[in-house]
């Protein structure tokens, strides 16, 4: 029997190494004969995230939804779940996507909306991630994939990857030793993922 169709819908506001590190294991991998997995869309609350470009230029559909024109949290989350609906998700990926979502937006993709966080979770939740280990002491840092729930950064993890805090780092010297192992790790937890679906 045929396996259903498992749209992948990414969600990101910036640059989307992540998501087009994950959009090239799914062509290189062959996610679309194996898993009946596609990348449906890429949205960004931001309209000029260069992942927007990205996207369409490795033919992926790609959608901007600015939370400016949205009065309230809740609007914009309202207004998102339609544009993400209309590509029926089996996956909702967010892959650099800085909005803080509410109940209602994690309760509508429970079980199957998942985040990548540049930390070790349950260390450092939240923003400056980087520094913070630095300023820490931490010998390690890293990334963790992991279920959305209610709680910012919180959701059980899927999948962690750990880089080595080196003397003298600068954040940014350690974000980018961390961003390497993301775009190893995110694309390794959605293969997974699609691995334990009927
Ligand atoms: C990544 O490092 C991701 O872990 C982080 O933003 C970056 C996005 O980069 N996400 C968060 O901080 C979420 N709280 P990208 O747009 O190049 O994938």
């Amino acid at each position: 029997m045929q396996a259903k169709n498992k749209n992948i819908v990414i969600l990101i506001s910036g640059g989307g190494s992540n998501m087009a590190a994950i959009a090239r294991a799914a062509q290189q991998q062959e996610w679309e004969s194996r898993f009946s997995a596609r990348i449906a869309a890429v949205i960004s609350n931001q309209p000029d995230a260069k992942g927007l470009p990205l996207a369409q230029s490795m033919g992926i559909a790609a959608e901007a939804l600015s939370h400016k024109s949205f009065d309230s949290r809740e609007a914009f989350d309202a207004a998102l779940m339609k544009v993400v609906d209309r590509y029926q998700p089996a996956l909702v990926v967010l892959a650099g996507f800085m909005r803080i979502l509410t109940p209602a937006f994690v309760a509508h993709y429970a079980g199957r909306l998942i985040n990548i966080h540049p930390s070790l979770l349950p260390l450092f939740p939240g923003l400056h991630t980087h520094q913070r280990a630095i300023d820490a002491g931490c010998k390690e840092a890293g990334a963790t994939v992991h279920q959305v729930t209610a709680e910012l950064d919180h959701g059980p993890a899927l999948a962690q990857a750990v880089v080595p805090v080196l003397p003298g780092d600068t954040a940014d010297a350690l974000a980018a030793r961390v961003l390497v192992q993301e775009h190893l790790l995110y694309p390794r937890a959605i293969e997974s993922w699609l691995q334990t679906q009927p």
